[in-house]
C-alpha cells in the first residue's frame, strides 16, 4: 500500500479527485468528518490530510511515500525528495510586488516581506541586491501599506489580493503548480506500486483527458 500526503484545502480536494478519476476511488474522503487518515476501496492507497506546507515533510521522512505539494513549498522547504510529476493545476506564480508607482531606492537595503526568506534570498543573491527580510506568516501585502517592508515576495494567482490593496508585480521570480513527490527510499522499496499510480497519473481518463 502506498501512503499519499495530501495538503489540505483546495489544492488537496483537486488532488483528490485527480486520484479518482484515475482509480484511487474513496468515498470516505468525501464525507465531512475530522479523520486525517483515508484508505482507497482497492486497498491501494492510504491517504493522509496534512497541512500543505508538512507535505514534503512526511515524504522526506518516509512517514508518506508519495505527496503533493505546490512548487512555491517545495523549493522553499529545500527538501530531500524526488519531483516525478508536474501536475498543472494550482498554477501561479511567485512574484515582488510593490505599492503602485514604487520607486526602489538604491543606496538601501530593500525591505522584503514574504512567507519564503528563502525564495526571496535566493533571488535577490542572484541580482547581488542587499536587502532586509521580514518574515510573516500571512497578509503578506499588509507589508508594503503599513511600511513595514518596501516590497512583498508572494505568490500571486488572480492578481484580485494586489489590486485591491493597490499593489503591483513588479518582477515575476518562477511560475508555481502542483507537483507530485516522493520519498527516495519508496522509489526502490515500492518500485511496482509508484510505477503503477505514475502509470495511471499519466494515462488519459474517462473523458480522454491527461492528467
Ligand atoms: C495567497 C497569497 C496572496 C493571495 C494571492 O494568500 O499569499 O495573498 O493568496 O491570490 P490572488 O492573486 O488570487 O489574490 P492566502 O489566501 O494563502 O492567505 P494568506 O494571506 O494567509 O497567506
Amino acid at each position: 500500500m502506498l501512503t499519499v500526503a495530501l495538503p489540505k484545502g483546495r489544492l488537496g480536494d483537486n488532488v483528490y479527485a485527480l486520484f479518482r478519476t484515475h482509480g484511487y476511488d474513496c468515498a470516505a474522503m468525501e464525507s465531512d468528518d475530522r479523520r486525517l487518515v483515508f484508505a482507497d476501496e482497492g486497498g491501494r492507497v492510504r491517504y493522509l490530510l496534512v497541512k500543505p506546507s508538512d507535505v514534503a515533510i512526511y515524504v522526506e521522512h518516509g512517514a508518506a511515500d508519495v505527496g503533493v505539494v505546490g512548487k512555491d513549498v517545495l523549493l522553499e522547504g529545500g527538501n530531500d525528495v524526488y519531483e516525478l510529476l508536474d501536475l498543472g493545476f494550482g498554477a501561479c506564480a511567485m512574484c515582488v510586488a510593490a505599492p503602485v508607482g514604487f520607486r526602489e531606492d538604491l543606496g538601501a537595503p530593500l525591505r522584503v516581506a514574504t512567507k519564503y526568506p528563502a525564495i526571496a534570498k535566493r533571488h535577490y543573491a542572484e541580482l547581488s541586491r542587499e536587502i532586509e527580510i521580514i518574515k510573516l506568516n500571512g497578509s503578506i501585502e499588509l507589508a508594503p501599506i503599513l511600511g513595514l517592508s518596501d516590497v512583498i515576495v508572494d505568490i500571486v494567482e488572480t492578481g484580485a489580493t494586489l489590486r485591491q490593496n493597490h499593489l503591483e508585480v513588479i518582477e515575476t521570480i518562477l511560475p508555481v503548480s502542483a507537483r507530485l513527490i516522493a520519498n527516495k527510499a519508496a522509489m526502490r522499496f515500492k518500485a511496482d506500486a509508484m510505477q503503477a499510480l505514475l502509470t495511471a497519473l499519466g494515462t488519459p481518463d474517462a473523458k480522454g483527458e491527461k492528467a
